[in-house]
């Protein structure tokens, strides 16, 4: 509990504060990808140009679909049900509430449009590994700096998240009579279990990566200190 709700205010206040969020060639992984023209220092930051007339944090574009991928991820929900709401408060332990409809009636009856938010949510781990191999490219040349690596774990963590998800499992695997019919989808199919059997660890470290990422950079564009790398 003390940790979702430490994250949902340090993300939310990344999210809306507009500023901070880049320091050449490190771009925050809440604004990526940032797609309004005058994000950074004269659009520097700019992944795509697509937006030229939103006056806000370019920031509140994007974050919609990784906070409804995480939102409604199974995971996530039994954490914050039980934290929370104490619905359950554990396993065979008395619900709170007197009435109980579960996910069967709005507004929890959204939570099942998950596997959409997944296929959403899907390239954001490649758009991440992209601005992360932008995170190499320094003003004075290529090199590799403390910001380059935690952008590349960033963007690794996330993926591995997204893949261990339950509807990825079912993308791969689902709809399938007999797996000697889809061998590749078979192979597939293990690999992605394997990781979804580490799904509540990888929710965990990937939720607290991208806060950290985001303050690394956010440190290193106040000035904070400067950050460590080398130009080949
Ligand atoms: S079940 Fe957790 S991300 Fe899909």
């Amino acid at each position: 509990m003390v940790a979702l709700t430490a994250f949902v205010a340090y993300s939310t206040w990344a999210t809306l504060v507009n500023r901070d969020y880049y320091a050449r060639p490190y771009l925050s992984p809440f604004y990526s990808p940032c797609i309004t023209s005058h994000c950074g220092v004269g659009g520097r930051a700019a992944t795509w140009h697509l937006v030229s007339w939103w006056p806000f944090s370019p920031a509140i574009l994007i974050v919609v679909f990784p906070l409804a991928f995480r939102l409604t991820c199974y995971y996530y929900r039994k954490a914050y049900y039980r934290s929370f709401w104490l619905s359950p408060p554990a396993c065979a332990v008395p619900d709170r509430h007197s009435t109980y409809t579960g996910e069967s009636r709005f507004p929890l009856i959204l939570q099942n449009a998950h596997r959409y938010f997944f296929y959403l949510a899907l390239p954001l781990p490649v758009i991440l590994a992209w601005e992360a191999v932008k995170a190499f490219h320094f003003p004075s040349g290529w090199g590799i700096g403390l910001g380059s690596a935690i952008l590349v774990v960033n963007a690794v963590l996330l993926g591995l998240y997204t893949a261990s998800c339950h509807s990825c499992r079912h993308l791969c695997g689902g709809n399938l009579r007999a797996f000697s019919k889809g061998p590749v989808r078979y192979w597939l199919w293990r690999r992605v279990t394997a990781l979804n059997l580490r799904h509540m660890q990888l929710a965990w470290v990937s939720l607290g990566f991208v806060a950290l990422a985001d303050l690394y950079v956010r440190l290193v564009a106040a000035g904070a200190f400067p950050d460590p790398h080398i130009v080949f």
